[in-house]
């Protein structure tokens, strides 16, 4: 009998986790077919994947993008949208079994509640969208069939730990963080660190923001939020240990004191097979974790003093409402600032506070609550940092 293929839209194909995903997908192609692939702005990128892999749908979120991307795929049968209408659009096609939402910060929310509201399955990279839109997501999950699995390592990882396993029973969810490129460094020693060398993270090779998020913990700080919203935990039951190998991805602690660890070596094709297929496992021709060439596994607590994230993360779960989705903004504005040079390493931690205290508090926020939310929270960052552009000169 002819296998049904799982038909996958991968949402942000373009970036680290959507052209990992394709090649989880190339791996596999008696049991995966692209129905969709979507990019912000890299047509060219797009086109040759789309060559490529032969979806029925490609989307270029940046409108005047289209005309070339038509253009380069001229005689292609792909039909060609363009918008976050066509990113929504295809997140709910018949054709689909999985949305892959690997589309960067907040502008992956629409997507994401489309695929849900539409009974997919989402395999979620995108973090951000559930942090700011917690309560919709959840709302979206009521949807018969609409599943939600976690591509994150960490959150993938704390997914295995528990399977099998009771709720009650769980004691502790403890997320690793690698640290990033600072780990052990104090405030005087971050005054002048650059882009650059915020971009070099140790163990993981991703994109550009999320680069900076590990740098700062902001990641780690975003994953808390993720694991309350996945994994309906209260806050003070996640803890965040330090652990720079990056091997064991998270583990969780048990009411009779076990803790189940998931280990493997730091590639996120892993997670995002494990999402692909669940609830089984495919086989990947991928290196594996070898315990005497990498033997020295160390663990340390997070310096929540210096990289303030952490806290931004629980005092956000403790206001709830909008402030996680203020949170995500300031973050997402500030680390923009940065990477364009206009603010120091350090300004990321002030601009993110000032701006989550100051934006309009919103309860039970709605879809246009926090769009509003977003949109204050990221212009309070960017005149922050133009009155303190302003001031330094004058
Ligand atoms: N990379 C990792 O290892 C990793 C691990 C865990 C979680 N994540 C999460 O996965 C998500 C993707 O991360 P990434 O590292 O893959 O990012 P990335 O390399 O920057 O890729 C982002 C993707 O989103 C697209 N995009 C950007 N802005 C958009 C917009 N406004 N509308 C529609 N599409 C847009 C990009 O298109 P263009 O190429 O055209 O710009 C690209 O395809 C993030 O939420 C991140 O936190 C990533």
């Amino acid at each position: 009998m002819k296998r049904h293929k799982k038909g996958v839209a991968v949402l942000g194909a373009t970036g680290s986790i959507g052209r990992q995903t394709l090649e989880v997908v190339a791996a596999h192609r008696e049991s995966y077919e692209v129905t969709a692939l979507t990019a912000g702005r890299d047509v060219e990128g797009l086109a040759r994947l789309v060559r490529e892999f032969r979806p029925t749908f490609a989307v270029i979120a940046d409108e005047s993008a289209y005309g070339r991307l038509k253009s380069l795929l001229a005689g292609e049968p792909t039909k060609i949208l363009a918008g976050s209408e066509g990113l929504t659009a295809v997140a709910a096609t018949p054709e689909t079994d999985v949305v892959v939402a690997a589309v960067v910060g907040f502008a992956g929310l629409a997507s994401t509640l489309a695929a849900l509201n539409a009974a997919k399955t989402v395999a979620l990279a995108n973090k951000e969208s559930l942090v700011a839109g917690g309560g919709l997501v959840a709302r979206a999950l009521k949807t018969p069939g609409a599943r939600l699995l976690p591509v994150d390592s960490e959150h993938s990882a704390l997914f295995q730990c528990l399977v099998g396993e009771s709720p009650e029973r769980v004691e502790k969810l403890i997320l690793t963080a690698s640290g990033g490129p600072f780990r052990g460094k104090n405030r005087k020693e971050l005054e002048n660190v650059t882009p650059q060398q915020a971009l070099k993270h140790p163990n993981w090779s991703m994109g550009a923001k999320i680069t900076i998020d590990s740098a700062t913990l902001m990641n780690k700080a975003l994953e808390i939020i993720e694991a309350q919203r996945l994994f309906s935990v209260e806050p003070e039951k996640i803890s965040v240990v330090v652990h720079p190998q990056s091997i064991v991805h998270s583990c969780v602690e048990f009411c009779d004191g076990s803790v189940k660890a998931q280990m493997g070596l730091p590639d996120m094709r892993l997670p995002i097979a494990y999402a692909l297929a669940y609830p089984e496992r495919i086989s990947l021709p991928f290196p594996r974790y070898d315990f005497f060439s990498q033997a020295n596994l160390t663990f340390e607590p997070p310096d929540r003093e210096t990289f303030r994230s952490l806290d931004f993360a629980y005092e956000a779960l403790k206001r709830e409402g909008n402030v996680p989705c203020a949170l995500n903004a300031a973050n997402e504005a500030a680390v923009s600032l940065f990477l364009e040079g206009k603010i120091s390493f350090l300004d990321i931690f002030e601009a993110v506070e000032r701006a989550v205290t100051r934006t309009s508090f919103v309860a039970e926020p709605e879809y246009a609550d926090l769009i509003e939310t977003d949109r204050e929270a990221r212009t309070r960052v960017v005149e922050w940092a133009e009155n303190k552009t302003a001031v330094g000169v004058g």
